[in-house]
Protein backbone atom coordinates (compact mmCIF):
# COMPACT_ATOMS: atom_id res chain seq x y z
CA UNK A 1 0.00 0.00 0.00
CA UNK A 2 1.43 3.55 -0.57
CA UNK A 3 0.21 6.36 1.38
CA UNK A 4 2.67 10.03 2.31
CA UNK A 5 3.28 11.27 5.65
CA UNK A 6 3.18 14.76 5.55
CA UNK A 7 3.60 18.16 7.27
CA UNK A 8 6.40 16.85 8.85
CA UNK A 9 9.84 18.00 10.33
CA UNK A 10 12.30 14.69 9.37
CA UNK A 11 15.38 13.90 10.88
CA UNK A 12 16.57 11.18 8.19
CA UNK A 13 19.99 10.48 9.62
CA UNK A 14 21.14 10.86 6.17
CA UNK A 15 23.94 12.74 5.33
CA UNK A 16 25.62 15.20 8.04
CA UNK A 17 23.88 16.47 11.26
CA UNK A 18 20.43 14.94 11.35
CA UNK A 19 19.82 15.52 8.19
CA UNK A 20 16.75 17.71 8.95
CA UNK A 21 13.95 18.53 6.67
CA UNK A 22 11.92 20.66 7.36
CA UNK A 23 8.15 20.82 6.50
CA UNK A 24 8.72 17.31 4.76
CA UNK A 25 6.97 14.04 3.44
CA UNK A 26 7.46 10.76 3.47
CA UNK A 27 6.42 8.32 1.08
CA UNK A 28 5.92 4.59 2.03
CA UNK A 29 5.30 1.81 -0.35
CA UNK A 30 4.88 -1.66 0.47
CA UNK A 31 6.64 -1.10 3.29
CA UNK A 32 9.93 0.49 2.16
CA UNK A 33 10.22 4.40 1.96
CA UNK A 34 9.49 5.29 -1.76
CA UNK A 35 10.44 8.97 -1.67
CA UNK A 36 11.36 11.69 1.31
CA UNK A 37 11.74 15.31 0.80
CA UNK A 38 10.13 18.72 0.70
CA UNK A 39 8.50 19.28 -2.48
CA UNK A 40 6.54 16.05 -3.10
CA UNK A 41 6.22 15.24 -6.86
CA UNK A 42 3.17 15.26 -8.69
CA UNK A 43 3.09 11.41 -9.10
CA UNK A 44 2.80 10.71 -5.05
CA UNK A 45 0.13 14.12 -4.75
CA UNK A 46 -2.90 11.87 -5.16
CA UNK A 47 -1.85 9.28 -2.54
CA UNK A 48 -3.62 8.50 0.89
CA UNK A 49 -1.89 11.07 3.44
CA UNK A 50 -1.42 11.36 6.80
CA UNK A 51 -0.91 14.79 7.92
CA UNK A 52 1.52 14.92 11.03
CA UNK A 53 1.08 18.57 12.05
CA UNK A 54 4.35 19.27 12.35
CA UNK A 55 6.03 16.44 14.13
CA UNK A 56 8.74 14.99 14.07
CA UNK A 57 10.01 11.88 12.07
CA UNK A 58 12.78 9.88 12.89
CA UNK A 59 14.50 6.25 11.92
CA UNK A 60 12.60 3.57 13.94
CA UNK A 61 15.11 3.23 16.53
CA UNK A 62 17.62 0.09 16.98
CA UNK A 63 18.71 -1.72 20.03
CA UNK A 64 21.47 -2.98 18.81
CA UNK A 65 22.78 -4.48 22.81
CA UNK A 66 20.74 -6.30 24.78
CA UNK A 67 20.19 -9.35 26.47
CA UNK A 68 16.27 -9.38 27.10
CA UNK A 69 16.04 -13.44 27.57
CA UNK A 70 17.09 -14.60 30.34
CA UNK A 71 15.35 -16.30 33.85
CA UNK A 72 15.37 -14.44 37.00
CA UNK A 73 16.82 -11.11 38.22
CA UNK A 74 19.19 -9.68 40.23
CA UNK A 75 17.82 -7.27 42.59
CA UNK A 76 19.49 -8.83 45.21
CA UNK A 77 23.18 -8.07 43.96
CA UNK A 78 21.68 -4.93 43.38
CA UNK A 79 21.75 -4.63 46.94
CA UNK A 80 24.96 -6.08 47.81
CA UNK A 81 26.48 -3.61 45.24
CA UNK A 82 24.99 -0.47 47.27
CA UNK A 83 26.28 -2.35 50.35
CA UNK A 84 29.76 -1.62 48.55
CA UNK A 85 30.41 -4.95 46.62
CA UNK A 86 32.05 -4.94 43.32
CA UNK A 87 30.69 -6.29 40.57
CA UNK A 88 33.89 -8.67 40.39
CA UNK A 89 33.65 -9.27 43.67
CA UNK A 90 29.52 -10.47 43.32
CA UNK A 91 30.60 -12.55 40.42
CA UNK A 92 33.53 -14.30 41.98
CA UNK A 93 30.82 -14.96 45.39
CA UNK A 94 29.09 -16.98 42.98
CA UNK A 95 26.50 -14.13 41.83
CA UNK A 96 26.85 -12.28 38.50
CA UNK A 97 26.34 -13.88 34.95
CA UNK A 98 26.40 -17.46 36.42
CA UNK A 99 23.26 -16.85 39.47
CA UNK A 100 21.43 -15.70 35.85
CA UNK A 101 22.54 -18.98 34.30
CA UNK A 102 20.78 -21.22 37.21
CA UNK A 103 18.01 -19.53 36.76
CA UNK A 104 17.65 -19.13 33.15
CA UNK A 105 18.22 -23.30 32.71
CA UNK A 106 15.49 -23.61 35.05
CA UNK A 107 13.25 -22.10 32.82
CA UNK A 108 12.14 -23.23 29.93
CA UNK A 109 11.52 -21.50 26.20
CA UNK A 110 8.12 -20.29 27.15
CA UNK A 111 9.03 -19.16 30.23
CA UNK A 112 11.43 -17.54 28.75
CA UNK A 113 9.68 -15.72 26.17
CA UNK A 114 7.19 -14.79 28.58
CA UNK A 115 9.30 -12.79 30.76
CA UNK A 116 11.34 -11.26 27.65
CA UNK A 117 7.85 -9.66 26.03
CA UNK A 118 7.64 -7.37 29.02
CA UNK A 119 11.05 -5.74 28.25
CA UNK A 120 10.60 -6.06 24.69
CA UNK A 121 7.42 -4.22 24.67
CA UNK A 122 8.76 -1.34 27.10
CA UNK A 123 11.32 -1.18 23.93
CA UNK A 124 8.99 -1.27 21.43
CA UNK A 125 6.35 1.12 22.94
CA UNK A 126 9.86 4.01 22.70
CA UNK A 127 9.94 3.15 19.18
CA UNK A 128 12.54 0.34 18.59
CA UNK A 129 12.13 -1.35 15.73
CA UNK A 130 15.17 -3.73 15.76
CA UNK A 131 16.38 -5.50 18.66
CA UNK A 132 19.79 -7.38 18.96
CA UNK A 133 19.24 -10.06 21.43
CA UNK A 134 21.96 -12.08 22.59
CA UNK A 135 22.61 -15.72 24.11
CA UNK A 136 24.83 -16.20 27.22
CA UNK A 137 23.12 -17.47 30.00
CA UNK A 138 22.49 -20.85 28.92
CA UNK A 139 26.10 -21.80 29.20
CA UNK A 140 25.44 -25.19 27.77
CA UNK A 141 25.03 -26.61 24.13
CA UNK A 142 21.09 -26.99 25.23
CA UNK A 143 20.02 -23.73 26.82
CA UNK A 144 22.02 -21.30 24.79
CA UNK A 145 19.98 -23.16 21.71
CA UNK A 146 16.97 -22.48 23.83
CA UNK A 147 18.05 -18.71 24.65
CA UNK A 148 18.10 -18.00 20.98
CA UNK A 149 15.16 -20.08 20.01
CA UNK A 150 12.99 -17.95 22.35
CA UNK A 151 14.96 -14.93 20.87
CA UNK A 152 13.42 -15.61 17.52
CA UNK A 153 10.24 -16.45 18.24
CA UNK A 154 9.72 -12.98 19.50
CA UNK A 155 9.23 -12.18 15.87
CA UNK A 156 6.65 -13.82 15.64
CA UNK A 157 4.63 -12.13 18.21
CA UNK A 158 5.44 -8.61 18.15
CA UNK A 159 5.92 -5.94 14.77
CA UNK A 160 10.07 -5.91 15.79
CA UNK A 161 12.81 -7.01 13.85
CA UNK A 162 15.09 -9.32 16.21
CA UNK A 163 18.87 -10.33 15.51
CA UNK A 164 20.55 -12.96 17.67
CA UNK A 165 23.79 -12.60 18.62
CA UNK A 166 25.63 -16.32 19.77
CA UNK A 167 27.74 -15.23 23.14
CA UNK A 168 28.39 -18.60 24.55
CA UNK A 169 31.63 -16.89 25.46
CA UNK A 170 29.73 -15.24 28.41
CA UNK A 171 31.31 -17.20 31.44
CA UNK A 172 32.53 -20.66 32.49
CA UNK A 173 30.00 -22.00 34.69
CA UNK A 174 30.96 -23.15 38.28
CA UNK A 175 29.90 -27.01 37.78
CA UNK A 176 31.96 -27.31 34.40
CA UNK A 177 34.86 -28.82 36.13
CA UNK A 178 37.57 -27.12 34.57
CA UNK A 179 39.06 -23.84 33.14
CA UNK A 180 38.00 -21.53 30.29
CA UNK A 181 40.10 -23.29 27.56
CA UNK A 182 38.44 -26.45 27.99
CA UNK A 183 34.98 -24.58 28.07
CA UNK A 184 35.67 -23.06 24.59
CA UNK A 185 36.87 -25.96 22.76
CA UNK A 186 34.21 -28.67 24.60
CA UNK A 187 30.79 -26.29 24.92
CA UNK A 188 31.28 -22.76 22.97
CA UNK A 189 32.27 -24.00 19.91
CA UNK A 190 30.41 -26.77 19.68
CA UNK A 191 26.96 -24.58 20.78
CA UNK A 192 28.24 -22.54 18.20
CA UNK A 193 28.13 -24.75 15.10
CA UNK A 194 24.93 -26.50 16.56
CA UNK A 195 23.19 -22.86 17.01
CA UNK A 196 24.47 -22.06 13.57
CA UNK A 197 23.05 -25.38 11.86
CA UNK A 198 19.88 -24.26 13.32
CA UNK A 199 20.23 -21.03 11.50
CA UNK A 200 20.05 -19.40 14.55
CA UNK A 201 22.78 -16.72 14.95
CA UNK A 202 23.19 -13.54 12.74
CA UNK A 203 26.66 -12.82 14.88
CA UNK A 204 29.10 -13.87 17.02
CA UNK A 205 29.92 -12.60 20.59
CA UNK A 206 31.69 -13.03 23.49
CA UNK A 207 33.08 -11.37 27.00
CA UNK A 208 36.53 -10.11 27.28
CA UNK A 209 37.28 -9.78 30.55
CA UNK A 210 39.11 -10.65 33.40
CA UNK A 211 36.45 -12.38 34.92
CA UNK A 212 35.73 -14.01 31.46
CA UNK A 213 37.71 -15.00 28.59
CA UNK A 214 41.29 -13.60 27.49
CA UNK A 215 41.64 -12.11 23.44
CA UNK A 216 43.37 -15.52 22.68
CA UNK A 217 40.31 -17.75 24.45
CA UNK A 218 37.80 -15.10 22.53
CA UNK A 219 39.85 -15.57 19.34
CA UNK A 220 39.53 -19.30 19.25
CA UNK A 221 35.78 -18.66 19.02
CA UNK A 222 36.38 -15.86 16.67
CA UNK A 223 37.81 -18.47 14.27
CA UNK A 224 35.15 -20.46 14.29
CA UNK A 225 32.89 -17.43 13.30
CA UNK A 226 35.19 -16.69 10.58
CA UNK A 227 34.82 -20.40 9.24
CA UNK A 228 31.31 -20.64 9.32
CA UNK A 229 30.93 -17.11 7.39
CA UNK A 230 29.32 -15.25 10.34
CA UNK A 231 30.20 -11.74 11.35
CA UNK A 232 31.39 -11.19 15.32
CA UNK A 233 31.01 -8.59 18.12
CA UNK A 234 33.11 -8.36 21.92
CA UNK A 235 32.49 -6.67 25.09
CA UNK A 236 35.81 -5.30 25.18
CA UNK A 237 37.69 -3.25 27.95
CA UNK A 238 34.74 -2.60 30.00
CA UNK A 239 36.35 -2.97 33.27
CA UNK A 240 40.10 -3.27 32.94
CA UNK A 241 42.18 -3.04 29.38
CA UNK A 242 43.02 -5.79 28.10
CA UNK A 243 43.16 -5.48 24.05
CA UNK A 244 39.71 -7.13 23.38
CA UNK A 245 38.91 -3.97 20.99
CA UNK A 246 41.76 -4.26 19.09
CA UNK A 247 42.03 -8.12 18.36
CA UNK A 248 38.18 -7.52 17.65
CA UNK A 249 39.19 -4.92 14.97
CA UNK A 250 41.75 -7.66 13.94
CA UNK A 251 38.37 -9.64 12.91
CA UNK A 252 37.09 -6.96 11.39
CA UNK A 253 33.86 -6.66 13.97
CA UNK A 254 30.79 -4.98 13.71
CA UNK A 255 31.52 -3.56 16.97
CA UNK A 256 33.13 -3.51 20.38
CA UNK A 257 31.25 -2.63 23.31
CA UNK A 258 31.15 -1.06 26.78
CA UNK A 259 34.66 0.03 26.24
CA UNK A 260 35.20 2.27 29.03
CA UNK A 261 39.18 1.33 29.46
CA UNK A 262 39.52 1.62 25.42
CA UNK A 263 42.23 4.16 24.78
CA UNK A 264 43.36 6.29 21.33
CA UNK A 265 45.36 2.98 19.63
CA UNK A 266 41.70 1.38 20.18
CA UNK A 267 40.01 3.97 18.60
CA UNK A 268 42.30 3.94 15.68
CA UNK A 269 42.27 0.66 14.99
CA UNK A 270 38.57 0.45 15.26
CA UNK A 271 38.23 3.10 13.03
CA UNK A 272 40.22 1.32 10.32
CA UNK A 273 38.30 -1.34 10.92
CA UNK A 274 34.94 -0.10 10.29
CA UNK A 275 33.84 -1.49 14.16
CA UNK A 276 31.61 0.89 15.61
CA UNK A 277 32.04 1.72 19.20
CA UNK A 278 28.88 0.64 21.02
CA UNK A 279 28.49 2.85 24.67
CA UNK A 280 26.43 1.10 27.30
CA UNK A 281 25.67 3.67 29.70
CA UNK A 282 23.02 1.96 31.54
CA UNK A 283 25.98 -0.27 32.87
CA UNK A 284 28.42 1.96 33.72
CA UNK A 285 25.50 3.96 35.65
CA UNK A 286 24.50 0.57 37.84
CA UNK A 287 28.02 -0.59 38.01
CA UNK A 288 29.41 3.36 39.13
CA UNK A 289 32.44 2.64 36.89
CA UNK A 290 35.00 5.30 37.93
CA UNK A 291 35.96 5.67 34.35
CA UNK A 292 34.32 6.79 31.10
CA UNK A 293 34.45 5.46 27.26
CA UNK A 294 37.15 7.53 25.05
CA UNK A 295 34.38 9.68 23.82
CA UNK A 296 36.69 12.20 22.08
CA UNK A 297 39.34 9.89 21.05
CA UNK A 298 36.84 8.19 19.21
CA UNK A 299 35.68 11.66 17.46
CA UNK A 300 39.14 12.30 16.73
CA UNK A 301 39.66 8.78 15.02
CA UNK A 302 35.88 9.03 13.12
CA UNK A 303 34.87 5.49 15.07
CA UNK A 304 31.35 5.37 14.59
CA UNK A 305 29.65 5.43 17.98
CA UNK A 306 26.30 3.52 18.69
CA UNK A 307 24.28 3.81 22.11
CA UNK A 308 22.16 0.34 23.29
CA UNK A 309 20.51 -0.39 26.82
CA UNK A 310 22.02 -3.19 27.60
CA UNK A 311 19.16 -4.91 29.05
CA UNK A 312 20.42 -7.39 31.41
CA UNK A 313 19.25 -7.96 34.92
CA UNK A 314 22.56 -7.68 36.73
CA UNK A 315 25.17 -4.80 35.21
CA UNK A 316 22.25 -2.97 33.78
CA UNK A 317 18.51 -3.63 34.36
CA UNK A 318 17.31 -0.99 31.44
CA UNK A 319 14.83 -0.86 29.19
CA UNK A 320 14.80 2.30 27.98
CA UNK A 321 16.26 3.31 24.93
CA UNK A 322 15.70 7.36 25.59
CA UNK A 323 16.98 6.93 28.84
CA UNK A 324 20.12 5.60 27.01
CA UNK A 325 20.26 8.46 24.70
CA UNK A 326 20.18 10.91 27.81
CA UNK A 327 22.67 9.07 30.02
CA UNK A 328 25.21 8.70 26.63
CA UNK A 329 24.90 12.79 27.02
CA UNK A 330 24.54 13.65 30.69
CA UNK A 331 27.65 10.90 31.53
CA UNK A 332 29.90 10.29 28.40
CA UNK A 333 29.29 14.04 26.63
CA UNK A 334 27.81 12.83 23.57
CA UNK A 335 25.90 15.44 21.97
CA UNK A 336 21.90 14.47 21.73
CA UNK A 337 22.79 14.45 17.78
CA UNK A 338 25.46 11.45 18.54
CA UNK A 339 23.07 9.68 20.52
CA UNK A 340 20.33 9.95 17.89
CA UNK A 341 22.73 8.55 15.37
CA UNK A 342 23.94 6.19 17.96
CA UNK A 343 20.11 4.56 18.34
CA UNK A 344 19.74 4.59 14.77
CA UNK A 345 22.03 4.76 11.49
CA UNK A 346 25.23 4.06 13.48
CA UNK A 347 23.20 1.27 15.69
CA UNK A 348 22.69 -0.43 12.62
CA UNK A 349 26.20 -0.17 11.28
CA UNK A 350 26.64 -2.23 14.71
CA UNK A 351 24.64 -4.81 13.70
CA UNK A 352 25.46 -4.84 9.58
CA UNK A 353 22.46 -3.83 8.74
CA UNK A 354 22.32 -1.35 5.55
CA UNK A 355 18.72 -1.34 5.13
CA UNK A 356 17.46 0.32 8.24
CA UNK A 357 18.44 3.49 10.51
CA UNK A 358 17.91 6.38 8.32
CA UNK A 359 15.45 7.68 6.28
CA UNK A 360 16.01 7.27 2.25
CA UNK A 361 14.02 5.96 -0.48
CA UNK A 362 14.72 2.25 -0.64
CA UNK A 363 15.17 1.61 3.14
CA UNK A 364 12.55 -0.25 4.97
CA UNK A 365 9.72 2.01 6.29
CA UNK A 366 10.62 2.01 9.90
CA UNK A 367 9.73 5.37 11.72
CA UNK A 368 9.30 7.16 14.36
CA UNK A 369 6.70 10.05 14.82
CA UNK A 370 7.37 12.14 17.44
CA UNK A 371 5.24 14.70 19.99
CA UNK A 372 8.05 17.00 19.68
CA UNK A 373 9.43 20.01 17.80
CA UNK A 374 13.73 19.39 17.62
CA UNK A 375 15.39 16.08 17.44
CA UNK A 376 17.40 16.72 20.81
CA UNK A 377 14.18 16.99 22.70
CA UNK A 378 14.65 13.18 22.35
CA UNK A 379 17.38 13.03 24.73
CA UNK A 380 17.04 15.89 27.20
CA UNK A 381 13.90 14.50 28.65
CA UNK A 382 14.28 12.20 31.48
CA UNK A 383 11.45 9.50 32.08
CA UNK A 384 9.23 11.16 29.45
CA UNK A 385 8.13 9.26 26.46
CA UNK A 386 6.90 11.40 23.32
CA UNK A 387 6.49 8.79 20.74
CA UNK A 388 3.01 9.40 18.64
CA UNK A 389 3.59 6.47 16.36
CA UNK A 390 5.34 3.97 15.02
CA UNK A 391 5.96 2.45 11.55
CA UNK A 392 7.25 -0.86 11.05
CA UNK A 393 7.60 -2.14 7.94
CA UNK A 394 5.04 0.68 6.79
CA UNK A 395 2.62 -0.70 9.15
CA UNK A 396 1.66 1.61 12.00
O1 LIG B 1 26.95 -6.56 28.87
N1 LIG B 1 29.60 -7.64 30.40
C1 LIG B 1 29.08 -8.76 30.30
N2 LIG B 1 27.82 -9.04 30.06
C2 LIG B 1 26.73 -8.22 30.46
C3 LIG B 1 26.43 -8.34 31.88
C4 LIG B 1 25.78 -9.56 32.15
C5 LIG B 1 25.37 -9.77 33.57
O2 LIG B 1 25.93 -9.16 34.51
O3 LIG B 1 24.46 -10.57 33.70
C6 LIG B 1 26.95 -6.78 30.06
O4 LIG B 1 27.11 -5.88 30.88
FE1 LIG C 1 26.16 -6.98 27.32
Amino acid sequence: MQQVLCNARIATMDGAGYGLVENGAVVLDAGRIAWVGADLPEAYTDLPRQDLQGRLVTPGLIDCHTHIVHGGNRAAEFEMRLKGASYAEVAQAGGGIVSTMAATRAADQDALIASALPRLDSLIAEGACVVEVKSGYGLDLETELTMLRAARALRRLRPVRIITSFLGAHAVPKDFGAGPDAYIDEVCIPALRAAHDEGLVDAVDGFCEGIAFDPGQIARVFDVARDLGLPVKLHAEQLSHLGGARMAARYAALSADHLEYADEADARAMAEAGTVAVLLPGAFYTLREPQAPPVEAFRAAGTRIALATDCNPGSSPLTSLLLAMNMGCTLFGLTPEEALRGVTAHAAAALGLTDCGRIAAGLRADLCVWDVMHPEELAYRIGFNPLHQRYFGGVS
